[in-house]
């Protein structure tokens, strides 16, 4: 088993001034960085933070690029988290508590951790970018946020190059969101999530998409985590753009929360809209379903467009750039505020 925090003697990658990007963020914008420093080890993140290459410079972290949109070059030291390992931390009767380091592959961890027969994350399949990069947006799918089984993010504070450990409280998950995305931004890199898989495991397939899915492939046979995870795997594959096929950063807003009295007065008017009432009586509304009604999906703005399966994906059909992505963006929270009253808000950081 890997030691997560094992420290290496060889000094981190520095890359020469101007280093792309393109191949580091998935909407594939080609924009550059005044530097760029592949890290591999807490001990690596914290000689590049100090070398004075760095000083007064402003920090950039990319793992697997999966959810920022680059307007432009950065003027900056951009941290390439390569970080690799994971392990089974301890065990006790009712779970399994397992460690990942922030520069895995997602998706590659979740079809690790059902191989060895400790399921509990297969509704989050095939999401792309890194294990360190999914506390920052609690990544969800399907009707599970990785929030519910995340017990501790372990990360170095970028001032004092110290190592924090934070349990899922201190981490403030919420829809989409978290401390790392507000008031933790640019102050901390994530360098291992900490998740519990509990022993009992119960199935997650009450998502219409992925029900459906299973009914068709596995009618009337008991259900297994890996049936779950290959139904999750079809139904992302028939709806959602492949970052390596086409530039994008999955859903580009959020499903909207408005209030009761709101939706109330709007069902009126929109008897159709695609709504989940949440446990505090507010309602969520299917942000795609919006854009797609307002004739959207598949129109395009240059070489930034609205994908053609679901209207929440914005894409980069080749040479986009951020700011052509953004004016499409625009566009569509201008349409969807006309008609539905409603303000879309953005998920990726852009920058
Ligand atoms: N819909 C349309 N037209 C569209 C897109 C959607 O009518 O073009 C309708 C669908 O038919 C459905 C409803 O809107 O009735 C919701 O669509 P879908 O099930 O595809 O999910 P979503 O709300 O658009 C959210 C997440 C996705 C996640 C899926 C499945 C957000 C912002 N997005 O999308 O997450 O995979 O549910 O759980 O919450 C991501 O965050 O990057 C992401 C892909």
């Amino acid at each position: 088993m890997p030691d997560l925090q094992a420290s290496v003697d060889t000094p981190p990658v520095w890359f020469a001034a101007g280093y792309p990007l393109r191949a580091h963020n998935t909407f594939g914008f080609d924009v550059r960085a005044r530097f760029a420093c592949r890290v591999e080890s807490e001990a690596d993140l914290v000689a590049a933070i100090r070398d004075p290459r760095a000083r007064g410079l402003r920090t950039l972290v990319l793992g697997g690029g999966s959810n920022i949109v680059l307007t432009r070059d950065f003027d900056g030291l951009v941290l390439l988290v390569a970080l690799a390992g994971k392990r089974v931390a301890r065990e006790d009767e009712h779970a399994w508590y397992v460690e990942a380091a922030a520069g895995e592959n997602w998706h590659e961890f979740v079809a690790w951790t059902l191989a060895a027969g400790m399921p509990g994350l297969e509704n989050l399949a095939l999401i792309p970018g890194t294990v360190g990069a999914a506390p920052i947006q609690n990544i969800g799918a399907y009707g599970l946020e990785m929030a519910e089984r995340c017990v501790s993010v372990r990360a170095i504070e970028l001032a004092s190059g110290a190592p924090v450990e934070f349990d899922a409280a201190a981490c403030r998950f919420g829809y989409r969101d978290s401390f790392f995305k507000r008031e933790g931004r640019e102050r901390f890199v994530i360098t291992s999530v900490t998740f519990r898989l509990p022993k009992l495991w119960q199935p997650n397939a009450g998502y219409a998409d992925l029900a459906r899915e299973i009914e068709q492939r596995n009618a009337g046979v008991a259900l297994h985590a890996r049936a779950v995870f290959d139904a999750v795997v079809a139904v992302r594959r028939a709806k959602l753009p492949d970052p390596l096929e086409l530039g994008n950063a999955g859903s580009f807003f959020k499903n909207p929360v408005i209030d009761a009295p709101q939706f109330d007065a709007l069902i009126m008017r929109e008897p159709q809209i695609v709504s989940y009432r949440q446990a505090d009586g507010r309602v969520k509304l299917a942000a795609g379903w919006m854009i797609d009604r307002c004739g959207w999906k598949g129109r395009a703005l240059r070489a930034a467009a609205v994908h053609e399966r679901q209207a929440l994906v914005l894409v980069n059909r080749g040479g986009a750039t951020g700011a052509d992505i953004l004016e499409l963006a625009q566009a569509i929270q201008r349409d969807v505020l006309a008609r539905f009253g409603v303000e879309l808000e953005q998920e990726p950081i852009s920058l």
